[in-house]
């Protein structure tokens, strides 16, 4: 007889973790991570165990569902209260250093003028030591710049913190949000210990298309026997089939949900920013999942490492099924600008390539060619990149969170590459303050004012129609907006129809279907795409009723 064969069930997650909190990048590079520690997890976990109660309700309201609240029932403090204590001994190293990159740095700015700075390699704290370099900018404004490489070998890097906590999503807004709330072991999960770079959590996820009997997937995880009930939770047995590779020359587009979207003509597969949501239970809106890609994915393109598009837990889903991850490239002076070459090869991943405006990747009969994408970032400095995909004679323009600082950037990209017909953009126009994500890495806390006025916003519809006008776009689909339910835990944006982002996507869609664009659509769930290669036209053509397809000319874009 033969043996039953389990694959991981539809609803399964597998939530890669660093000491128990969700792994994003900012959690992870030794810089970043310290520092988001001591700045962030420490402050919100000690204010937790100040008042439980009012974190618990608080979480109660979407609005502040993404804030810095802990999400764990008030008679639970007492596990926090613990956890808080094995953290303090666990990232003792951590903490110090994080303690000695501020005090450091203000100890600089303060003492380092303009003179020779070499006198100060003296006064580093031991933690710093040979990790570092001391530079001026060129008005004497002195710089600490991190060698991440060397720190990822140092013990400020801990992969034995990492772990894949397993768990099934029975239902739509399961999970908390993914920063401010730890992931303390719950009874019905697995916590599997793990890092993340080991061959074996390659092993796991290949049983998404090669299953494997109980036996095998129980040693890999460390269970006994009598833990066989709890694993057949996460397993199914119910076979399906592979999503054959697409080899037609016209091009599909799958949108995936936010700003995952998958791109496949001649047998090539381009993946980008992935985010695959499981299937719980139940659900609102039906989409697609990992068994709706192919099983190769020749590139995995990612823009920048907000949480929603560096995803960790697709990522490391993925890994063993990507041919090459492609990153932009940090300036490396920085220590926010982290690398994600560098994150991405130190989880593990073997074949990572960073690209930087222009930079360009050859396909048969196209490229993948790396463009600005500014703003979006509190105006710091941040690795970010937006892509064009030229397949055969489509240009397809990925944009991702991309402001519209400058019209002429695009202008230039069109003299450059041509026209570009198809363009996915985001619009979340009202972005978070600077120190969102930011605050940890300030050694001095932002004025007011200026915590406002710099925020991490991305295109409006009018900033949004000078890309499409500047590049003679054709096509518009909105994306990136985070309104998918299975990604709540990862934006907790929770939008009102009358929340300035929706209002804004509406207005640049009826601007674009006024000016005669093939399509405009705000993507929600799931949709497809064909972009034929013998008119370089879209196939399924929009036309509103009143409109009819039309060039777009120079005094249609008068703005209203
Ligand atoms: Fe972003
Ligand atoms: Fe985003």
């Amino acid at each position: 007889m033969r043996e039953t064969l389990y694959r991981l069930g539809d609803a399964t997650v597998v939530e890669p973790l660093v000491n128990k909190w969700v792994a994003w990048a900012h959690v992870i590079p030794p810089v970043a991570g310290s520092l988001h520690l001591l700045r962030y997890q420490l402050r919100l976990l000690e204010s937790y165990l100040s008042d439980p109660q009012s974190h618990a309700t608080t979480c109660q309201d979407p609005k502040f569902r993404s804030g810095p609240f802990i999400d764990i029932p008030a008679e639970k403090a007492v596990d926090v209260r613990e956890f808080l204590t094995t953290t303090n001994e666990k990232q003792a190293a951590n903490i110090q250093f994080a303690k000695d990159i501020l005090e450091f740095q203000n100890y600089l700015v303060e003492q380092a003028k303009g003179q020779s700075i070499e006198p100060f390699y003296e006064h580093l704290p031991p933690s710093l030591r040979g990790y570092v370099e001391l530079l001026y900018d060129y008005y004497n404004r002195p710089i600490v710049r991190f060698m991440e490489s060397l720190l990822y070998a140092s013990p400020y890097y801990q992969p034995e913190l990492q772990s894949l906590r397993i768990f099934r999503e029975t239902q739509d807004r399961y999970r908390p949000f993914i920063m401010s709330t730890p992931r303390l072991v719950q009874h019905n999960q697995v916590d599997w210990t793990m890092p993340f770079a080991s061959p074996e959590v390659d092993e796991l996820f290949k049983l998404d298309s090669a299953p494997q009997p109980l036996g095998y997937i129980r040693n890999l995880l460390g269970l006994r026997p009598n833990d066989d009930d709890l694993l057949r939770q996460f397993l199914s047995d119910e076979m399906r089939n592979r999503e054959e590779k697409w080899e037609d020359s016209n091009v599909r587009i799958r949108y995936l949900g936010h700003a995952c979207v998958l791109i496949e003509w001649n047998g090539v597969s381009i993946l980008t920013d992935p985010y695959i949501g499981v299937m719980p239970e139940r659900t609102e809106a039906d989409h697609m999942s990992y068994e709706d890609l192919p099983e190769k994915l020749d590139y995995v393109l990612i823009t920048h490492n907000h949480h929603d598009h560096y995803c960790l837990e697709t990522l490391l889903r993925l890994r063993h099924r990507i041919g090459c991850l492609v990153v932009p490239r940090s300036f490396g002076i920085f220590y926010g600008d982290l690398s994600l070459k560098l994150l991405s090869q130190n989880i593990g991943f073997k074949n990572v390539v960073e690209l930087d405006t222009l930079d360009t990747i050859a396909l048969s009969d196209g490229e993948i060619i790396a463009i600005p994408f500014m703003g979006e970032h509190a105006d710091l400095p941040h690795a970010k990149t937006a892509y064009v995909v030229r397949a055969g004679k489509q240009q397809i323009m990925l944009a991702a969170d991309s402001n519209c600082l400058d019209k002429r950037v695009y202008e230039h990209l069109r003299q450059i590459l041509g026209p570009i017909e198809t363009i996915f953009l985001g619009m979340e126009c009202v972005g978070a303050p600077l120190s969102w994500t930011s605050g940890p890495f300030l050694p001095v806390a932002p004025e007011f004012a200026h915590e406002q006025s710099r925020r991490y916003n991305g295109c409006n519809a009018m900033r949004a129609l000078d890309i499409l006008e500047a590049v003679g776009a054709q096509r518009i689909y909105i994306y990136a907006m985070g309104l998918e339910p299975w990604l709540e835990h990862l934006l907790g944006l929770a939008y009102t129809d009358d929340a300035e982002q929706i209002k804004e996507a509406g207005l640049l869609i009826s601007q674009a279907r006024r000016r005669g664009f093939a399509e405009a659509q705000l993507l929600y769930g799931k949709h497809e795409i064909l972009l034929s290669q013998t008119n370089g036209f879209c196939d399924r053509l929009y036309f509103s009723e009143e409109t009819e397809l039309q060039p777009v000319t120079e005094d249609q874009f008068t703005f209203e």
